[in-house]
């Protein structure tokens, strides 16, 4: 019989040819740990930054399945004045995931002719958002500002500046600063994704822009609830009139089921813990776990809790994975097309959750990993 799909295959032969071949991994992740088989592992991939994904909500609702264009349950309003008052912002909108209020957002904001300038390290989510806009796409090097600036063309007519506020697979803060400064002389817009800096970084959480104190120049946030909030879902804050828009236009928003309430309710009560407490902790951890790697003589160019150990060579990054797997730490490869190829990384994320003793074992571990893979 004919095999139309044939064609998969070799596709499928390159992926593995190139190592950058991916395969699900059946476990469980619980709290600080993840559990594959009969192992118990430390996990070092964690988003829930602050380690409240354990906090319970009270409330049990069944869970319904339908678009908030057809009912909107008032709980979703009432995380949404929050978020807004937390990025201080006149109004925010709940999406499924920050993945989708990427897509649905900037395509419903940036029109016909409109120029966007995106950072080539931008997460995939925004490129794919960018590409389902009307607009011409121009890509900056990463966190160049006078790249950025030369791409500016003052007879462009409507401008907006894309960039992560910390940038997922490396750990760096944008620049901020440099960016809101050419807005201002070029009249363009910003719009940040924060899904990494929200609730993690700045005053009382506000994320990256609060960091430096740019919070106001921000014309449109992106974030997910996913990562700092440990909860799910994902939101965008803006004017009034963004988020009436997308109300009105935004496919990602209408055309799709909304989340369950419960799972609103549950990041509700996350919002409203204790996060500063949280904070606090995870930057300790964060601290002693760079300066741990350091000392061992790893380069740790990061200043946030994404921490990068970059090997280049997608074998030895697969060989070192497995390494730290033998040793009960998970923590796992980056490859491309994630990231660019000889690019590959063992990317760790750090949590408030972790003991000294165990951030102690961890540095341990990389400590003799430096050595056994020749990384210095
Ligand atoms: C920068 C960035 N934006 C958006 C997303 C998507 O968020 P979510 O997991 O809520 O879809 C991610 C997820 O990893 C991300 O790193």
């Amino acid at each position: 019989m004919k095999n139309n799909l044939k064609f998969i295959d070799d596709i499928i032969t390159k992926i593995k040819h190139d190592d950058t071949h991916r395969k699900l991994k059946s476990g469980h992740a619980i709290g600080k740990y993840i559990h594959i088989n009969k192992q118990k592992l430390l996990n070092l991939c964690s988003n829930d930054y602050l380690g409240i994904a354990n906090i319970k909500s009270e409330t049990i609702e069944q869970i319904e399945c339908c678009s908030r264009s057809i009912i909107s349950d008032p709980v979703f309003g009432i995380l949404e004045s929050e978020l807004a008052h937390h990025k201080m912002q006149e109004n925010s909108l709940i999406y499924p995931t920050g993945y989708m209020a990427n897509l649905g957002a900037i395509q419903t904001i940036v029109q016909h002719d409109d120029v966007i300038l995106s950072d080539e390290f931008n997460h995939a989510s925004i490129i794919d958002a960018c590409k389902l806009t009307h607009g011409k796409i121009f890509v900056y090097k990463h966190n160049n500002i006078e790249d950025l600036e030369s791409k500016i063309r003052l007879k462009q007519k409507r401008i907006f500046i894309i960039t992560e506020g910390i940038f997922s697979m490396d750990g760096d803060f944008a620049n901020l600063k440099q960016i809101v400064e050419i807005a201002e002389k070029k009249n363009a817009l910003i719009i940040m994704d924060d899904a990494h800096g929200d609730f993690v970084v700045g005053q009382d959480g506000k994320g990256s822009a609060s960091r430096l104190h740019v919070e106001k120049k921000i014309d449109l946030y992106i974030s997910s609830l996913s990562k700092g909030l440990g909860s799910f879902g994902g939101y965008i804050a803006s004017k009034n009139n963004v988020i009436e828009l997308c109300v009105n236009r935004s496919r990602s928003f209408i055309y799709t089921s909304a989340l369950p309430s419960k799972l609103i309710n549950l990041a509700l009560t996350r919002y409203k813990a204790n996060r500063e407490y949280y904070r606090k902790r995870l930057w300790r951890n964060v601290n002693k776990l760079k300066n741990g790697l350091k000392k061992s003589g790893y380069k740790i160019n990061s200043e946030s809790q994404i921490i990068p150990i970059i090997i280049g060579d997608e074998k030895m990054t697969m060989e070192f994975s497995k390494y730290l797997l033998n040793n009960n730490i998970y923590a796992v490869p980056i490859r491309y097309p994630t990231v660019a190829k000889n690019n590959a990384r063992i990317r760790i994320s750090m949590t408030s959750s972790f003991s000294d003793k165990e951030i102690e074992n961890i540095i341990n571990i990389f400590d003799s990993g430096i050595s056994k893979f020749k990384l210095n």
